[in-house]
């Protein structure tokens, strides 16, 4: 299979998923998790099937555009793709006074520049300025009006965390971008069920009860 980006072609190797071929042949795809949960390597196909699993995780405003994961994209015949734009796929946010939501856990709030609704369960992309992205779980309950809510993140800190050491020495109102939000947790007679792969979220563990699943995982959340 061939992918074309930005005129030239690189092949997948048999089962290669189009991240993987790309960064094998040197490109620097932006990219996180490689597990279709965090949303960073988002790409545009503008001909071509990237597969119905590259889009299943792909808000419907997205993937009417062509946005799919490339980490979760193992296409069935040629490819034409782009880089995301993140105007389209992210938008941006201040980082509001960060402090400590129990010992070792920081408390974060985001305050996106324009309205970003989220439901209980849902989780978010954090990008710094160079790039670096990680994703946590809301820690606090959507309101329903209108407007701009900020959002609540609780991050465990970590020893050498890309992230979580940025989040704990960031100047107050430093910018930076959010993805999403994503990911749901539907109720199906008495069993809450997982869509996504949240165990990957990087949270603190410490999301209020009340939107946990009653199934929970066997894996367990890592921070970064
Ligand atoms: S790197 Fe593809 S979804 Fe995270």
């Amino acid at each position: 299979m061939r992918v074309t980006l930005d005129g030239r072609n690189y092949r997948l190797q048999p089962g290669e998923s189009v991240l993987d071929g790309l960064s094998r042949q040197g490109l620097r795809v932006p990219s996180s998790c490689r597990a279709g949960v965090c949303q960073t390597c988002m790409m545009r196909a503008t001909s071509g099937e990237p597969g119905a699993a590259a889009q299943e995780q792909v808000k419907d405003t997205l993937r009417v555009q062509g946005y799919f994961l490339a980490c979760a994209s193992r296409p069935d015949s040629d490819l034409t793709v782009a880089l995301a734009h993140d105007d389209d796929v992210s938008v941006p946010a201040r980082l509001g006074p960060v402090d400590l939501a129990g010992p070792g856990v920081l408390r974060v709030p985001v305050a996106p520049d324009e309205p970003l609704p989220f439901r209980a369960g849902q989780y978010v992309t954090l990008q710094r300025p160079d790039g670096v992205s990680r994703s946590y779980s809301i820690a606090n309950v959507p309101v329903r009006k209108a407007g701009i809510q900020p959002i609540e993140l609780h991050v465990r800190v970590r020893r050498g965390g890309a992230m979580s050491g940025w989040l704990a020495s960031a100047p107050p109102w430093a910018r930076l971008r959010i993805r999403g939000p994503a990911g749901s947790w539907p109720r199906t007679k008495g069993l809450t069920r997982m869509r996504s792969p949240t165990w990957w979220h990087t949270t603190s563990g410490s999301t209020p009860a009340a939107r946990r699943p009653r199934r929970r995982s066997t894996s367990s959340a890592t921070s970064a």
